[in-house]
């Protein structure tokens, strides 16, 4: 199946020479959802501001359902809906208003059945006749996913959904996510929580500093993220893993004295107690042990630290 979104080496400098995207590759298949997790000032906003037609891409291609944003921008438009990172709402204007507005922007006819079917699936119906500045903070988030539904996208992009949003907004969130997901709409977040990522992607994209550094199965990485290692050193040289530990997954490093263990970090029992018992029953004498986190982990570990706190 085509992708419902295709970009190609995408890249963006902004007007003072600062290059925000340096060639960023991704193919998004039609109902995933797809997380972009980075941290501040990695790129994310000016990647979807460029699919949306709101900043202008340097170089590259972005298709979108097959049409291209430059030369068919408004088929590719119309096929997107955008939950931009800042709430941009008029105070006085009233929800179920403010919804068929935006629908009418994209050339849509009226459709009172359907702003009713998406004010009742976000739980504004009770308050369509509410002022903006009525609302609180979650439900003015909620008229902006509603907004970007009026026109029946099948793509919606949401810029950091629960940035500086309570546990339990960011829960209601995450529902309204899979609901949207079992509508048959594909959806892309961005967002600087790891486990906001591993709650509702089915693929996470690492972002940092302009550049995809990998795109993967939510599963997949989740797993490789989980495995550390622990490098039993030793005392004497070896030629080979001794018969007394075959039944470890060991690996006996190039030094010779190193014997290198692969465990799941999510596990239950990692098994490393047993393991150096069995070793120096085997007559082997310990140097030092030392934990290794797989290069995965220290990208993201990375990522978390660089990150200056509030919501750029
Ligand atoms: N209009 C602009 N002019 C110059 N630099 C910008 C502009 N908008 C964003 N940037 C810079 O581009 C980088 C990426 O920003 P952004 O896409 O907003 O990151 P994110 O959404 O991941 O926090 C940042 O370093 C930011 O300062
Ligand atoms: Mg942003």
């Amino acid at each position: 199946m085509q992708p419902i979104l295709q970009i190609k080496g995408l890249r963006k400098a902004y007007a003072d020479g600062f290059e925000a995207l340096k060639g960023v590759d991704l193919e998004i298949a039609q109902g995933e959802i797809i997380a972009l997790l980075g941290p501040n000032g990695a790129g994310k906003t000016t990647l979807i501001s460029t699919v949306c037609g709101i900043t202008m891409a340097t170089s590259g291609s972005v298709t979108v359902g097959g049409h291209d944003i430059i030369s068919d921008f408004r088929a590719a438009r119309s096929m997107i809906g955008l939950v931009p990172q800042e709430i941009n709402l008029e105070p006085f204007e009233r929800v179920k208003n403010t919804v068929k507005f935006s629908r009418g922007l994209f050339g849509k006819p009226q459709d009172d059945a359907v702003i009713e079917r998406i004010l009742r699936q976000l739980s504004l119906w009770d308050k369509r006749d509410n002022q903006i500045r009525e609302l609180s903070g979650g439900m003015k988030r909620r008229v902006l996913i509603a907004k970007a539904l009026s026109h029946d996208p099948r793509l919606l992009f949401l810029d950091e959904p629960t940035a500086g949003v309570d546990v339990e907004l960011r829960r209601d969130m995450w529902e309204i996510v899979e609901g949207l997901k079992a509508d048959g709409v594909t959806i892309v977040l961005t967002t600087h929580y790891i486990e906001e990522a591993e709650a509702i992607a089915d693929r996470i994209g690492v972002i940092a500093k302009g550049e995809l550094l990998l795109v993967e199965e939510k599963e997949r990485l989740m797993a490789r993220m989980g495995q550390k290692q622990l490098d039993v050193q030793l005392t004497e040289r070896l030629e080979a893993v001794p018969q007394a530990l075959s039944g470890y997954d060991l690996v006996l490093c190039e030094d010779g004295c190193t014997l290198r263990y692969s465990y799941d970090t999510r596990g239950e029992r990692t098994g490393i107690t047993k393991l150096l018992r069995d070793v120096s029953e085997a007559g082997l004498v310990l140097r030092d042990v030392a934990t290794r986190q797989s290069s995965l982990e220290d990208i993201f570990v990375g990522l978390v630290h660089e990150e200056p706190g509030d919501a750029a």
